[in-house]
């Protein structure tokens, strides 16, 4: 097995090295021709870094995006006062082949950034930074039926790249202490990827999100790399929700090397996630990287399928490795905004390999209870959603004290809900040094190489 991953991971270099650095004028030099030093107000455009998978792939292609042929300035009018406009000036006059440059030090955002571009670069260098006014983002901000999301901002087309080494501010101290006395209120997604084919960000910092950072929604051939997330609260409130990525009915999706300190699911698979990759990221205070939550529609079907997440660093986590399900009929816990259960789907070939675990709660957390505090009901009405060939590969590490000796919990709804979920190279071990227990219910304890109590 180890010898079939080392020989797939050469494989996969060989695969996606020669293209990247052979070709005779490669995308980078190319590209220079016409954008690279280009100065505006004493600020020098760079070129577009060249983003592509590895040392894994999905297996699916990504294309090159053709060369800019223009750039359009954007200078920050400063005092506060709303930069939204003149980016969308902008955007709409480089929209089909040019660069938007954003290369001032703080741009501030007070109304809807909805950019629908075709071969477009975004070079950001300084800070864009969203105003906080609730009620404002409340009534204007872009709104997705799935789980009642809203977001400040929105990409889509085609053929787009993010970079620069600047920063996106979701501004998100006010919504965090609102959220501590009111759980309805509305937060935004830092940004939203809708209905775009082909976009590579990178070189980019995501910061203070008041929900989750990333929404990747109706995608396909996406690269995130080389980008870094982290936020925090200055109150005794703690941020909420503030998932690394989700992605949602999208498609050969890529995430690496890239760096996140939240509050929430490091990366979290939404239903109709196909093809995604992740790997080489150090997630540090998540909820671990979590296939769901799933079947909380019964209107529709729930598809994660043909998932890889490799070479991952995760530190004081709840989970490493979750799926969560909701269970076979409708609940609501008092406490949260929304509920769910009763839908179906499937969960199909996902794994997880090579994972450094510090100070986690659990390893390994499979529910199908997910949103039901009854487990009792839980019991009488299980998940029908089934979750099928998993492998749970090389984990090493160490478990928090919250659950020692216990370090994981793999609990299936019934016993044909979940077929050919395997655990081998699991080694976590609980401060207190005790032998390591996992749960097992309804599963197939002899593809387990765990110690089930
Ligand atoms: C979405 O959330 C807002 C703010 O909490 C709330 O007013 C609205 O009723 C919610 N909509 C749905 C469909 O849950
Ligand atoms: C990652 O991005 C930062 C800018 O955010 C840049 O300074 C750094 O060189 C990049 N690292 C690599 C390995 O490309
Ligand atoms: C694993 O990820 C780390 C960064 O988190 C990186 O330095 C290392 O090269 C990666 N290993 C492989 C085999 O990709
Ligand atoms: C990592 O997460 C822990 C717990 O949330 C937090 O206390 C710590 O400051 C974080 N470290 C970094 C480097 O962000
Ligand atoms: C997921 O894809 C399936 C098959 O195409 C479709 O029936 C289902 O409605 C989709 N689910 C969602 C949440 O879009
Ligand atoms: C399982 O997913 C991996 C990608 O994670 C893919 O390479 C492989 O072909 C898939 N297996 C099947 C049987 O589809
Ligand atoms: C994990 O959390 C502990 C306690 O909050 C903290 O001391 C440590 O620095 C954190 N680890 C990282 C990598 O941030
Ligand atoms: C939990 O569910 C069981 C079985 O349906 C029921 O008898 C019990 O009253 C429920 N408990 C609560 C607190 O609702």
């Amino acid at each position: 097995m180890v010898a079939g991953r080392l020989l797939s991971l050469v494989l996969a270099i060989l695969a996606t090295t020669p293209e990247a650095l052979s070709s005779p004028l490669s995308e980078s030099s190319l590209h220079s021709l016409e954008t690279r030093g280009r100065t505006h107000n004493g600020h020098e455009t760079t070129d577009r870094p060249v983003v592509f998978p590895w040392p894994l792939t999905t297996g699916k292609s990504f294309k090159k995006i053709p060369r800019t042929t223009k750039t359009c300035f954007v200078d920050a009018k400063g005092n506060g006062q709303d930069d939204a406009p003149a980016i969308m000036a902008a955007a709409k006059e480089c929209k089909n082949g040019g660069k938007i440059a954003l290369l001032d030090d703080l741009y501030t955002i007070a109304s809807p950034l909805d950019l629908k571009l075709n071969n477009v670069d975004i070079e950001i260098q300084g800070t864009i930074k969203f105003t906080d006014d609730i009620g404002y983002w409340e009534k204007n901000s872009f709104k997705y039926e799935f789980q009642n999301s809203s977001s400040f901002m929105q990409i889509s087309g085609k053929n787009v790249n993010i970079f620069g080494g600047g920063t996106i501010d979701g501004n998100s101290q006010k919504w965090i202490d609102e959220h501590a006395v009111n759980n309805l209120v509305w937060r935004p997604v830092l940004i939203t990827f809708y209905d775009l084919d082909t976009a590579y960000i990178s070189h980019t910092n995501f910061r203070y999100s008041p929900n989750w950072y990333i929404l990747v929604h109706t995608c396909k051939n996406v690269i995130f790399d080389n980008v870094s997330m982290a936020g925090g609260s200055s109150s005794a409130n703690a941020p909420a929700n503030t998932d690394g990525w989700d992605t949602y009915r999208s498609d050969n999706i890529v995430i690496q090397h890239s760096k996140i300190d939240n509050h929430d699911d490091c990366v979290s698979f939404k239903p109709n996630s196909t093809n995604v990759l992740v790997q080489s990221l150090d997630c540090n205070g998540s909820h671990g990287i979590s296939v769901g939550s799933l079947g909380q529609y019964p209107k529709y079907f729930d598809i994660v399928e043909n998932v890889y997440i490799f070479n991952i660093t995760m530190t004081n986590a709840t989970s490493a490795g979750r799926i969560k399900v909701w269970s076979g009929e409708y609940a609501k816990p008092p406490s949260w905004a929304e509920g769910g259960g009763g839908g179906h789907g499937r969960v199909n070939n996902v794994t997880w390999d090579a994972i450094r675990l510090k100070n986690i709660d659990y390893a390994i957390e499979i529910t199908q209870c997910y949103g039901q505090t009854n487990l009792t009901r839980c019991s009488e009405v299980p998940a029908t959603l089934k979750i099928e060939n998993v492998l749970f590969r090389g984990m090493y590490g160490t478990a928090s004290k919250k659950y020692d000796p216990k370090v994981g919990s793999l609990v299936c709804g019934g016993p044909e809900n979940c077929n050919n979920i395997y655990a081998r190279d699991i080694n976590i071990q609980p401060p207190s040094a005790k032998s390591p227990v996992f749960t097992c219910t309804n599963m197939d304890q002899a593809l387990l190489d765990i110690p089930c109590a």
